[in-house]
C-alpha cells in the first residue's frame, strides 16, 4: 500500500465532493468520471508493488461495469445523465469540447499506439566477431606474405638508425591523414567526418582492445585486405573499411601501422604470441 497516495487521492475526492460542488454544479457523468479516474490513480499508484497492467484493466472494466449500473439504476438520474451528453453534442457552447472528445483525444490515442508499435529497426542479435583469426598467409601485389611470421621491416630502424625510423614515422602520418583520418579521426578516436555513417563504427586505436592486442602482421593484413578480406563471421554489418592494397604500397602500409603505435602509444602484441 503506497498510504500517502491514497490519502492524497482520498482528500482530493473529499475536496470536489464538500467545496467544489458548492460552486460548480457537477452533473452526474463527471462526477462518475472522476470517480473513475480516482479508482484508476489508486489501482496504478496507490498500491506496492505495483499491479501489473492486464490486472488494472481488468479493474478499470468491472469498475467501468459498476458505475454504468449505478447511474443506470435510477430513471430520473438516468434521464439526466442521457440530456447532459444531447446538450453536450449539440449546444453551441461545447462546439470546441466536443471537437477536441471527438477528434484531438483520438488522434493523440492513435499517434501514441503508433509511436509505442513502430520500434526502430534493431540489428539482427547475431554477434560479430570483431577480430576474426587471420589467414595464415595473403597474396599482396602478387607476392605472398606469411602473417605468422611476417614482420614490420623497419620496425628494427627504432633501435638502429633513429632518423630513418623518423622519416618512416613521418610518412606513416601524411599516409594517415591522407587516407585514413576521414573515418579513424584525427585524434584515432574511429570519430572522423565520415563515422557517422557507418556500422560497425571505424575502429577507436586509443581503445586497448584494437591496436594494442594485435600484431603488426595483423594489421598489415586488416588494412591491405580490408572489409573485402573478412571472413563470413564478420559479419553481419558490412564494414566500411577499404582494402588498401588497391591504393597503397606494401611500405606506406607497414609505415603507416609505425605511425598508429607511435601516436597512440602502444607497443604492438610481441609475434608468436597467441590471438
Ligand atoms: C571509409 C572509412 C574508413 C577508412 C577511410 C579507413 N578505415 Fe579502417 N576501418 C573502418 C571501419 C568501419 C573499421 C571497423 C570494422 C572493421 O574492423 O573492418 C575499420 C577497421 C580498421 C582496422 C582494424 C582494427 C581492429 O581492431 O581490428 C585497422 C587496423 C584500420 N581500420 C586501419 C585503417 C588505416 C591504416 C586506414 C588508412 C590507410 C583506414 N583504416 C582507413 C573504416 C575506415
Amino acid at each position: 500500500m503506497n498510504l500517502f497516495v491514497l490519502l492524497g487521492i482520498a482528500a482530493v475526492m473529499v475536496l470536489i465532493q464538500q467545496v467544489l460542488t458548492r460552486w460548480i454544479q457537477l452533473n452526474r457523468i463527471a462526477w462518475l468520471g472522476i470517480w473513475w479516474v480516482a479508482l484508476w490513480a489508486a489501482f496504478s499508484y496507490g498500491i506496492n508493488p505495483p499491479l501489473p497492467n492486464s490486472i488494472i484493466v481488468l479493474f478499470m472494466a468491472i469498475i467501468t461495469i459498476a458505475l454504468m449500473a449505478y447511474l443506470s439504476a435510477d430513471n430520473e438520474e438516468l434521464e439526466e445523465a442521457r440530456q447532459s451528453i444531447v446538450r453536450f453534442m449539440v449546444a453551441q457552447e461545447y462546439r470546441i469540447a466536443l471537437v477536441i472528445v471527438l477528434l484531438v483525444i483520438p488522434a493523440a490515442v492513435a499517434a501514441w499506439t503508433y509511436a509505442s508499435m513502430n520500434e526502430a529497426p534493431q540489428p539482427p542479435s547475431s554477434g560479430r566477431t570483431i577480430h576474426p583469426p587471420p589467414p595464415s598467409s595473403i597474396t599482396f601485389a602478387g607476392n605472398s606474405i606469411d602473417l605468422a611470421t611476417a614482420n614490420n621491416p623497419y620496425r628494427e630502424l627504432e633501435h638502429t638508425d633513429e632518423a630513418a625510423f623518423a622519416a618512416h614515422v613521418a610518412n606513416g602520418r601524411r599516409i594517415y591523414f591522407q587516407n585514413c583520418f576521414y573515418c579513424h579521426g584525427d585524434n584515432m578516436q574511429g570519430a572522423g567526418m565520415f563515422a557517422h555513417g557507418y556500422d560497425p563504427l571505424p575502429a577507436n586505436f586509443n581503445d586497448a582492445t584494437t591496436i594494442a592486442m594485435l600484431q603488426e602482421s595483423y594489421l598489415f593484413w586488416r588494412i591491405a585486405k580490408g572489409a573485402p578480406g573478412l571472413p563470413s563471421e564478420s559479419t553481419p554489418w558490412s564494414s566500411a573499411m577499404p582494402a588498401w592494397e588497391l591504393f597503397l604500397t606494401e611500405e606506406e602500409i607497414w609505415d603507416v601501422i609505425l605511425f598508429l603505435y607511435e601516436y597512440t602509444g602502444y607497443e604492438p602484441r610481441a609475434q608468436g604470441m597467441p590471438h
